[in-house]
């Protein structure tokens, strides 16, 4: 049997510079694990190091910029330099933050080619660059962060919902392509978080919409989603793998 503690363990957390990707570093520090922030803005992500640090983590920041292979190449420098195996990693880059709400006919289309970009071929950029390290663990973690707005479909953000909804699609074929090296490959689907970004592009009148259709009737924190992806992170999950598990308080359900 596992352990929800991460002692030992060295993971990766893409776009852990704020929001839900600084609350599940921030998280996985504080049971234990060893964890690298990556993200395309290298100040906030040394904040997240710094607060992990403060906190008595292990913590390290890294620019990364997942829209490309090259663009892990500092990640997969760093982690041949300290060298050891990679246990974990959190594919939670995302274009999310400013994204405006659009009717369909109406989206840029160099915005459109940014989200899947970002957003899919960042999942399998990052996934790919790091998969010998993650073999080398052997019992190598791979949670992607999607959306449950994959599920329900929401209008005016079509870019956006398909990008979840294709992560949902590459949880489960990388799965099966990686399970034969030990590696176990799931998603978390948020419900809409209370995160900077969410706050910044809603109204109070949607806010308050999006609590009211939920089971558990509060605002959902950054927070609410960080057990959900330490325990996929962790040895108790090793014989799920290409499952999506929607944290949203109860709003949908499968
Ligand atoms: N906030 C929500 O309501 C909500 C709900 C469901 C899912 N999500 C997902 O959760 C994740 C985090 O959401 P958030 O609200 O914290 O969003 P956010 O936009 O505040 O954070 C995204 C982070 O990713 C980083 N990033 C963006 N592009 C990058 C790139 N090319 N390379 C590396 N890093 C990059 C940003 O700098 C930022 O730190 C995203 O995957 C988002 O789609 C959010």
């Amino acid at each position: 049997m596992g352990d929800l503690r991460l002692a030992g363990r060295t993971g990766v957390v893409t776009g852990g510079g704020r929001g839900i990707g600084a609350a599940i570093a921030t998280f996985l520090a504080d049971v234990g694990a060893h964890v690298i922030v990556a993200d395309i803005d290298l100040e906030t992500a040394t904040r997240t190091a710094d607060t992990i640090r403060s906190r008595g983590g292990a913590a390290e920041a890294v620019r990364v910029d997942v829209g490309s292979s090259a663009g892990i190449d500092p990640l997969v420098e760093h982690l041949d330099v300290a060298g050891g195996p990679l246990h974990f990693l959190v594919n939670n880059a995302a274009i999310y933050a400013g994204l405006k709400h659009t009717p369909l006919e109406d989206i840029d289309e160099q915005e459109w080619d940014s989200v899947q970009r970002v957003n899919v071929a960042g999942v399998w950029n990052c996934s790919k660059r790091l998969l010998p390290a993650l073999a080398a663990s052997g019992h190598g973690h791979i949670v992607n962060i999607a959306s449950a707005i994959a599920f329900r479909g929401s209008p005016m953000l079509l870019h956006y919902v398909t990008s979840k909804a294709a992560v949902v699609g590459m949880t489960k074929a990388m799965a099966r392509e990686l399970g034969g090296r030990n590696i176990t490959v799931n998603a978390v689907a948020p419900g809409f978080t209370w995160s900077d970004a969410s706050l910044e592009m809603s109204t109070d009148e949607q806010l308050a919409a999006q609590i009211a259709r939920r089971s558990i009737k509060r605002a959902q924190q950054p927070e609410d989603v960080t057990g959900a992806v330490a325990f996929l992170c962790s040895d108790l999950a090793a014989y799920i793998t290409g499952q999506t598990l929607v944290v949203d308080g109860g709003s949908h359900m499968n």
